[in-house]
């Protein structure tokens, strides 16, 4: 039997899933991690319990499956920026999270002085708080003799994927994977390569960087779990991968923290106009792969803060029946700014507003909102790449929100497509374990790993176009509210 162990570290929680070779699931463990926020939209993860609640996770799942692991992959929350001590293994700060804003301004200054174009050339992304490199360069500003300490090579950054192989390798490899890279803000990836240029415009020190391999890699070797960790992807990335979505023109929207809507465009890099990032999707051996995609930053997050924030339900598995309790939202529209708007609108100014209120609004109507902001959100991304030209006909999804069978229908209404979610909603470990595996020689190329996607349900669109067509716009007012500040 050879069994993957994917570690799947997510930005609500870490998990860990072993999978058999034929994709079936045969243990999972799981721990919430606890969301820092000091100060309005700071967002902070503390990077030793990161690493604690992984390990003890994937201890948990391998006990629980009782068998030997034959490789690891590792995914995870991208572009959450890490910096700690080489020598002694210790971070010098909390994780700046990828849904920190504090360097909103700083991104504001450089697009003023007109750098967004040439960012956008090289990296495909644009000048947002939402990527690495400024939150780097705010933690070497603002730690007492970090960038001194930089420089002299004590230091070493990483996403979370780094700093998990980091310390599963005991401090032996400091290495991340192109999917990852690719979120920086510091990686070409036309190149496939850090860039000089954009390392002197962020000011950060070449000695900081991590390696950087394909997906599929030997990365390195976990002694506590016996096993290879053979391979590594952004959590975006490796979902791509676990849907099968490995020709171009295929597309997958993952329903997590946030809502991530990846089209793969095979070896050619895609520029969007519409507001949309191009990134590496994950890569196999030499040859470059890309992806179209959309970014939301608050989508099943926004469930959360229902359960958190306002105290609406108790778990956040009641929402689907609070939200089916009445039989719409009343015209009640929520649009869960609360970290900025990502794609189409790069708003970090923005913020959360809940619009179209009544005397008969309640509880079931806010509730029913927010979980249609999810999809009203998501739609957007897909009508931005139809807009870059894609001809979609269908989109898989997964994720936890792709459980809430309201949600996916309600999807499939506003877009016109079918909406079709596999067996293994887990797709993002999945993805990850198939890499490991396939980085390990478990299988022997995609393509047969391709045929362990199996469907669960199809969601066909029930709704008229002309009545989604009025629902969009109603959202289009809502979030131009929003943007009206
Ligand atoms: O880009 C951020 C993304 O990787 C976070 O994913 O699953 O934690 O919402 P998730």
């Amino acid at each position: 039997m050879d069994a993957l162990l994917a570690l799947d570290q997510g930005t609500s929680s870490s998990r860990a899933v072993v999978f058999g070779r034929d994709g079936r699931i045969l243990a999972v463990a799981q721990r919430e991690l606890t969301q820092h926020f000091p100060q309005p939209g700071w967002v902070e993860h503390d990077a030793t319990e990161i690493w604690a609640g992984q390990r003890a996770c994937a201890q948990e799942a391998v006990a629980r499956a009782g068998v030997p692991i034959a490789a690891i992959g590792i995914t995870n929350q991208r572009e959450t920026v890490v910096l700690w001590d080489r020598q002694t293994g210790q971070p010098l700060h909390h994780a700046l999270v990828w849904q920190d804003r504090r360097t909103a301004a700083f991104c504001d200054e450089l697009k003023q002085q007109g750098h967004e174009p040439r960012v956008r050339a090289l990296t495909g992304l644009v000048l947002d708080p939402y990527f690495s490199a400024t939150k780097l360069r705010w933690l070497l500003d603002h730690l007492p003799g970090a960038r001194a300490r930089a420089e002299r090579g004590e230091l070493a950054f990483g996403t979370v994927d780094s700093w998990l192989l980091w310390q599963l390798s005991g401090g032996a490899v400091h290495a991340t994977d192109v999917s990852n890279a690719s979120r920086t803000l510091l990686f070409d990836i036309h190149r496939g390569d850090w860039s000089d240029e954009l390392l002197g415009l962020f000011g950060i020190p070449r000695a900081l960087l991590p390696e950087v391999r394909p997906s599929a890699a030997a990365f390195g070797v976990a002694a506590e779990f016996g096993a290879p960790i053979t391979g590594i992807a952004g959590d975006q990335q490796a979902a791509l991968f676990g849907q099968a979505a490995l020709r171009p023109g295929q597309a997958k929207n993952t329903y997590g923290t946030g809502c991530f809507l990846l089209m793969h465009t095979g070896a050619q890099a895609h520029a969007s106009t519409h507001g949309l990032l191009t990134t590496r999707a994950a890569q196999l051996g030499g040859q470059a792969q890309y992806a179209l995609e959309g970014s939301v930053f608050v989508g099943g997050a926004v469930v959360q803060w229902l359960r958190d924030g306002l105290g609406l339900i108790r778990s956040s598995a009641e929402v689907q029946a609070l939200a089916e309790s009445v039989p719409d939202s009343g015209g009640v529209m929520l649009v869960p700014a609360f970290a900025g708007l990502g794609a189409p609108h790069w708003r970090a100014d923005a913020r959360g507003a809940i619009v179209g209120l009544t005397r008969g609004s309640g509880r079931a109507h806010i509730a029913r909102a927010a979980v249609e902001s999810i999809a009203f959100q998501s739609a957007e991304l897909l009508q931005a790449m139809q807009n870059d030209g894609a001809a979609l006909t269908e989109l898989r999804v997964d994720g936890g929100a792709s459980a809430n069978d309201l949600l996916m229908q309600f999807q499939a209404d506003l877009l016109g497509l079918p909406v079709l979610r596999p067996r293994v909603i887990e797709t993002t470990a999945l993805g990850a374990a198939l890499l490991a595996g396939l980085g390990a020689g478990v299988y022997g190329s995609p393509e047969e790993m391709g045929s362990l996607w199996q469907l669960d349900r199809a969601f066909e669109p029930r709704m008229s176009r002309d009545e989604a067509g009025v629902r969009l716009a109603q959202w289009a007012r809502a979030v131009g509210q929003v943007l009206a500040g």
